[in-house]
C-alpha cells in the first residue's frame, strides 16, 4: 500500500463518473471541499468496524438501509424523522426477535451519486446525458439540468451535514429512548397488520422497562436505554468528492473517509484494477462490496486480497444482490471461496437490486414477494453451509410511498403512480419495511 495516496485512483481507469465541462470550476469546488470540516470522525468509523466484527463473529446483526438516492428536493425534517422512525421500528423488531444487538447503518447523509447502466437517456426521440444523482446533475429532462455541475458537491456536503446533525440529535437527544418506543408511530401505519404485531412487541418491551425501573435501571440513568448508535453510509462513487473528504487521522496516522462512517463499492465499479478499488484500498473505514451475478471467483479473491490483506474482522461486508431467482446459483460458491480463504467477513443480503422489474404501467418496481424470497434463501443457504447470515441492506423510506408492489397493504401496479417519489430505484414504504423486519426476525429465530 506504500504508493497509495488519496488521489492515486486518478492514475487508474475510472468509470461511472461524470465528464465535467468546466475543469477549473471542478478543481475549485474540490479545493473548497478539501478545506471543509470532516462530517464524521475516524474514531466513529473504528467503533463501527468493531461492531461489524461482532456481526462477523455471529454476535450481532447489521441493518443497513435508506433511500436509493437522497435528493435536494426531499430534505425536510419530517422526511428525516420518518426515515429514522421506520428504521428504529425495524431494529426494535429485530432486537426483540433475535436477542442480538442491531448495528444500525443508514444509507443516508451522503447517498447522492448513482451509477447508471446507460450514459444517455432517450425520451420521445430526445437524447440527453443520464441523471447521475443530485450531487452531479438534476433529474429534470432538459439539456441544462443534465449538465454535471461541480457546485452540486458543495450542496450535497452541506445537506449531508444538516441531515447528520439531526440524526445525531435523534439518536442521542431522547427520541430514540426505548421508553419512547410507543411514540414511534405513524398514522398511516395504524391499520396495517405489521403494526398490530409491532404494538405487541412494544408492549413486551414496556413490561421489561417497568421491571427494570423497579430495579432502578431507567433511561435517565442508563445510556443504553436512552440513546442509540446510528451510523451513516453511502456508495463512494464520486471519487473527486471522496478524495476531498479523505483525511489523515491524527491518532492512528491512517487515512479515513470522513464523508460517512461506512462506504461501499457498487456492483458496477468493483474492477480489482480500477480506480474505485484503488481508492478503497487506502482508507481504513469499514467497507461493503456489492456482489452480483457478474462477480467471478478470481475477482473476489483479488478484491479480498487488495482490500483486506490483514483479514481484519469488520473491515469487509459482502453484500449479496443476486435476485430471488439467482441467489441459489451464486451465493453458495461465494461462501465456499470465503470459507476456503478463512476470510472473516460480514454476510449481508441486499434483496432489492436483483429484483427490479418494469411494471406494465412503465414504472420501475420490485415485487415484495421476490424481496422476501431472496431474504429467505439467503438465510437458508447460510444455515445449510454453517455460516452466519449477518445483515440486510435495503432501500426504504419512512413515508407511505407506492414504489414496490405487494406487501400486506398490497400496493398494486395501478397504485404505483399514486405516490412514486423516488429519484432512482423503488423503495419499501414504512409498512413494507416493518413487514420485512418481522420476516427477518422469524428467519433469525429459525436459524438460531
Ligand atoms: C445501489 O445500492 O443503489 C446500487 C446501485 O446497487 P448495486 O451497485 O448493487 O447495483
Ligand atoms: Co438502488
Amino acid at each position: 500500500m506504500s504508493n497509495w495516496t488519496p488521489n492515486s485512483w486518478r492514475k487508474k481507469t475510472v468509470i461511472q463518473v461524470p465528464q465535467y465541462p468546466d475543469i477549473k470550476a471542478l478543481e475549485k469546488a474540490e479545493a473548497r471541499l478539501a478545506s471543509f470540516p470532516p462530517l464524521v470522525f475516524a474514531g466513529e468509523a473504528r467503533d463501527l468496524k468493531a461492531s461489524l466484527a461482532e456481526v462477523a463473529n455471529g454476535n450481532a446483526f447489521l441493518l443497513q438501509g435508506g433511500d436509493c438516492a437522497e435528493s435536494f428536493a426531499e430534505h425536510g425534517a419530517d422526511h428525516i424523522r420518518d426515515f429514522f422512525r421506520a428504521f428504529l421500528q425495524m431494529s426494535l423488531v429485530l432486537t426483540h426477535g433475535s436477542s442480538k444487538p442491531i448495528v444500525k447503518v443508514g444509507r443516508v447523509a451522503g447517498q447522492f451519486a448513482k451509477p447508471r447502466s446507460a450514459d444517455f437517456e432517450t425520451i420521445d426521440g430526445v437524447e440527453l446525458p443520464s441523471y447521475r444523482g443530485d450531487i452531479i446533475n438534476a433529474i429534470e429532462f432538459d439539456e441544462t439540468s443534465r449538465v454535471p455541475d461541480p457546485n452540486r458537491m458543495l450542496m450535497a456536503y452541506r445537506q449531508s451535514a444538516a441531515t447528520l446533525n439531526l440524526l445525531r440529535a435523534f439518536a442521542s437527544g431522547g427520541y430514540a429512548s426505548l421508553e419512547r418506543a410507543h411514540e414511534w408511530t405513524t398514522d398511516f401505519l395504524k391499520d396495517s397488520e405489521a403494526y398490530a404485531s409491532y404494538k405487541e412487541v412494544v408492549e413486551k418491551i414496556e413490561d421489561a422497562i417497568s421491571f427494570m425501573k423497579a430495579m432502578n435501571i431507567t433511561a435517565e440513568n442508563t445510556q443504553q436505554l436512552r440513546e442509540t448508535k446510528f451510523y451513516t453510509s453511502h456508495e463512494a462513487l464520486l471519487l473527486g468528492y471522496e478524495e476531498a473528504l479523505t483525511r489523515k487521522d491524527s491518532i492512528s496516522d491512517d487515512y479515513y473517509s470522513t464523508s460517512g462512517h461506512m462506504m461501499w463499492i457498487g456492483d458496477r465499479t468493483r474492477q480489482p484494477d480500477g480506480a474505485h478499488v484503488e481508492y478503497f484500498s487506502g482508507i481504513k473505514n469499514p467497507i461493503g462490496i456489492k456482489c452480483g451475478p457478474s462477480l467471478s471467483e478470481e475477482d473476489l479473491l483479488k478484491l479480498l486480497d487488495k482490500l483486506n490483506p490483514e483479514n481484519e474482522a469488520g473491515r469487509i461486508t459482502l453484500i449479496a444482490r443476486y435476485g430471488s431467482d439467482k441467489i441459489e446459483q451464486h451465493l453458495p460458491s461465494l461462501i465456499e471461496i470465503v470459507k476456503r480463504e478463512g476470510q472473516k467477513v460480514v454476510w449481508c443480503s441486499d434483496p432489492m437490486h436483483g429484483n427490479t422489474i418494469k411494471a406494465s404501467t412503465g414504472y420501475k418496481t420490485r415485487p415484495f414477494n421476490q424481496i422476501m424470497d431472496e431474504v429467505k434463501s439467503f438465510f437458508r443457504i447460510h444455515k445449510d453451509m454453517g455460516t452466519y447470515a449477518g445483515g440486510v441492506h435495503i432501500e426504504m423510506t419512512g413515508a407511505d410511498v407506492t414504489e414496490c408492489v405487494g406487501g400486506v397493504s398490497a400496493v398494486t401496479e395501478d397504485d404505483l403512480s399514486n405516490r412514486y417519489h423516488t429519484h432512482c430505484d423503488p423503495r419499501l414504504n414504512a409498512s413494507q419495511s416493518l413487514e420485512l423486519a418481522f420476516l427477518i426476525a422469524k428467519e433469525m429465530s429459525n436459524t438460531k
